[in-house]
């Protein structure tokens, strides 16, 4: 807070803005102040002892209008911000419905690839953290002002197709399975997996139906789109109730007819040799394996596919960033991909980024992986969902929307848990604690919300010409006003690092502290100045708590293509805006 000022006035006496801005801190105790200066780094290029260097920069910044009191203990300047200038500050944002915003992203595009499931296989739990943090991202550089493309890069080529299509003519028929939804897609490949083992010939067939979907043969097509679509409807409720959106469904598939000049660049490149059959990029030089691009039998493969997806967003967005949310099994293949790009001399090349998460597991043990145990996400919200709504009966028995309660606080807490910790980390998924209300979770916020919307439902109108700036410049309310004007920091902190979780932190915080204020200090006291204040304060609480919920900071324009109208989530809501448990 107050940094860039700060700098700019203290960059005085030979020191430079860089050399203070490096050296402010925030102090571990109130007492001293809300920021700090050691003076010790400069005392070599200054020639003088540390508290002298501290004594000769006072008065820079007791000229300062938001500064209220300085002092020099030691080496350190202790910085004291005005209460009342702050609190004034922090007011203002009671009105703003988009508070924490900034125009920093003018004129940027950032790409970002997020999701990205494939197609007939099922929407499992592992996806989790693509879609919410990758979601999340996109909101937030949006509220910094870029222009966002959120492309679902979908997995809709390969062989488990041609697999598909075998287990559908034997099984099942292409009437039944549209009929039917995902589930009843994933037996059929389930079973097929089953029964190839012993009967290896049905691989065969197998291929040959995907080559007749690689020739564009129409019943082979027939069945490809009938997938696609049963995968497609199931996978955009799942996005509905995650309020994520996309403005591409350009997947794997979309490139089949873009692969060709990006190999042609590569051969005129002389980058692409002979293997075994094969077509590879070798990469000895970088310490990687070579980078398989085309197999013996013709075969494009996956990093060829992500070859031509770069050179196609680079001059479809012409980005500023191109980011892969995308689980860090993946590393490899991203820092061959960017390689080769980089040696393709690629015009985007340096601007590529893998953003990698961790893995997720069940508090019980089981994991989605090849173990063949799969955890849908679907069942996951489910549960989670019932598990909210048994809570609520308990709690709060005669709530009038109790479903829709259920969803919210359900949905929600699945939501945090992915965007709580840095996104590398491994998560240990537990419906209990990410359902709690008293920890740090997401009930904990909505709750706090509500306590919010409730305080200004009965408050009514704030007049916001009468009011007392004392009412909460106490030490609990000044904590509050810190960290709503702090909030923009934030948002800007997780856009930087690509870590969502600095915006869902400062929510946690902010509730915590407002928390504390509300029970120390009645917000609707007869005294008018005094409620007004509270009140101002307490709305722009509920705008950052809003603003920051996850997934839900409010969408500056209708994100429509043409194939993704359907969707897409015109209006994302937080879950946050219903009423909780009170
Ligand atoms: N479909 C892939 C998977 O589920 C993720 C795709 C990520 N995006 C990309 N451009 N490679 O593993």
């Amino acid at each position: 807070m107050f940094e860039k000022e700060l700098t700019d006035a203290l960059a005085v006496e030979g020191l430079s803005a860089q050399d203070v801005q490096s050296a402010l801190e925030t102090p571990k105790e109130a007492k001293m102040g809300d920021i700090c200066l050691p003076c010790f780094k400069f005392a070599r290029t200054m020639r003088l002892a540390p508290p002298v260097i501290a004594t000769k920069l006072l008065p820079y910044v007791e000229a300062l209008d938001f500064v209220d009191k300085v002092e020099v203990v030691g080496g350190y300047l202790n910085i004291f911000f005005d209460r009342n200038t702050l609190a004034k500050k922090a007011i203002s944002e009671a009105n703003n419905q988009n508070v924490g915003a900034s125009s920093e992203g003018e004129g940027k595009t950032i790409c970002i690839d997020y999701s990205s499931v494939n197609i007939a296989k099922p929407f499992h739990i592992g996806h989790l953290g693509t879609t919410v943090i990758g979601g999340a991202l996109y909101r937030i550089f949006e509220h910094l002002g870029y222009k966002v493309v959120g492309i679902n890069h979908l997995g809709d080529w390969g062989t488990q197709f041609g697999k598909l299509i075998v287990a559908t003519r034997k099984w099942s028929s292409l009437e039944e399975v549209a009929q039917h939804d995902e589930y009843f897609l994933n037996k059929l490949y389930v079973r097929y997996h089953k029964e190839a083992e012993a009967h290896p010939e049905m691989d065969d067939e197998a291929r040959a139906w995907f080559k007749r979907i690689e020739d564009g043969d129409k019943e082979a097509t027939a069945y490809f789109d009938v997938f696609k679509k049963v995968t497609m409807t199931a996978v955009g409720k799942i996005y509905d109730r995650l309020k994520i959106k996309f403005d591409s469904y350009a997947g794997e598939s979309f490139y089949n007819d873009k692969m060709e000049a990006c190999l042609d660049i590569l051969r005129e490149k002389h980058l692409l040799v002979e293997s075994d059959g094969a077509q590879v990029v070798n990469l000895d030089a970088y310490d990687m394996p070579p980078c398989l691009l085309v197999k013996a039998d013709g075969a494009t493969l996956y990093a060829t596919r992500d070859i031509a997806a770069a050179y196609y967003r680079k001059k479809t967005y012409n980005f500023y960033k191109c980011l892969y949310v995308v689980a860090y099994q993946q590393n490899l293949h991203f820092k061959q991909l960017f390689q080769v790009l980089k040696l393709m001399d690629f015009a985007g090349a340096d601007d590529m980024e893998h953003v990698a998460y961790g893995m997720v597991s069940m508090e019980d043990g089981s994991m989605s992986t090849r173990s063949g145990r799969v955890i849908w996400l679907q069942e996951v919200l489910d549960k989670a969902v019932e598990k909210a709504r048994k809570i609520i009966e308990e709690k709060n028995p005669d709530a009038p929307n109790k479903d829709e309660i259920a969803e919210s606080v359900g949905v929600g807490a699945v939501v945090f848990s992915s965007l709580w910790n840095n996104r590398i980390k491994d998560i240990v998924f537990s419906y209990d604690k990410v359902l709690n209300f008293d920890g740090e979770t997401a009930p904990y916020v909505q709750y706090t919300y509500a306590r919010c919307a409730s305080a200004l439902r009965k408050g009514g109108d704030v007049d916001m010409s009468n009011f007392d700036l004392g009412a909460i410049t106490s030490d609990e309310g000044y904590d509050v006003i810190k960290s709503v004007i702090t909030f923009g920091d934030s948002v800007r902190l997780a856009a930087k690092l690509r870590e969502p979780c600095y915006v869902t932190r400062h929510i946690v915080d902010l509730a915590e502290k407002f928390n504390r204020f509300y029970i120390d200090h009645r917000i609707l006291v007869d005294d008018a100045p005094t409620r007004n204040a509270r009140l101002a304060l307490t709305k722009a609480v509920g705008n950052v708590m809003r603003v920051g919920t996850s997934g839900h900071f409010r969408s500056r324009r209708n994100v429509k293509t043409r194939q993704t109208a359907k969707y897409c989530v015109n209006t994302p809501r937080p879950p946050t805006h219903v009423r909780i448990v009170h």
